[in-house]
């Protein structure tokens, strides 16, 4: 538990205020997990695949909190880079190895701030067939209503700028185990 955000994991660097506690997001994503394990079943063929890089820990933990035989496999989609305001380009710069032909995939997002991301993505994701195609999402900031809503979505986010549990700013911040606004 951050006590404060002059962590030495911080650098000496200034984030405003803790939004998401690391006992908050256990708790959440463990309900997730279960959420998940309820609407499917082992013949589902689960296909996990997780947007990286900003999902790398929320996959991790959602995963591990679902019970089911389920598969494992992450995209690696542009990012707004330095900036902090989506420029709505969003190229795939690499691709899920695994067939998602005939599986239960579920797609898993960090955060959904302009939508432009899944509206990109989820077309062709569903070009190649998947028996089901859902988007599980830990935050969702609500500044747009994307054509596809996740099916799960975390927390409501404020519409602050987060880092943390693997969100960053130009990389930075992406291992604190909370969620934080900068
Ligand atoms: P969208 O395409 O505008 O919905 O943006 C989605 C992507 O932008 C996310 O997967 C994040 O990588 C990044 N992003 C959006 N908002 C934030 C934020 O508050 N902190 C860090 N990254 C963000
Ligand atoms: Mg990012």
């Amino acid at each position: 538990m951050p006590t404060s955000l002059d962590d030495t994991k911080l650098g000496g660097q200034q984030l405003r205020r803790v939004v998401f506690s690391e006992e908050e997001i256990k708790a959440r994503v463990a309900e997730m997990g279960a959420e998940i394990s309820r609407a499917y079943t082992a013949t589902d063929r689960l296909l996990v695949v997780g947007l990286l890089k900003g999902s790398f820990l929320f996959v991790a933990d959602l995963v591990r909190a679902i019970d089911l035989p389920l598969h494992v496999d992450f995209l690696v989609a542009s990012s707004y880079a330095k900036e902090k305001v989506s420029s709505g380009d969003v190229r795939l710069l690499y691709d899920a190895e695994a067939s998602l032909e005939g599986r239960a995939v579920v797609l898993v997002e960090d955060i959904v701030d302009s939508g432009a991301t899944l509206e990109r993505l989820l077309p062709r994701l569903r070009e190649r067939d998947p028996a089901s195609l859902e988007v599980c999402a830990l935050l969702h900031k609500r500044v747009s209503s994307p054509a596809h809503e996740p099916r799960w979505i975390g927390f409501e986010a404020p519409n602050e700028f987060l880092v943390g549990y693997g969100l960053d700013y130009a990389e930075d911040f992406r291992h604190l185990p909370y969620i934080a606004s900068i």
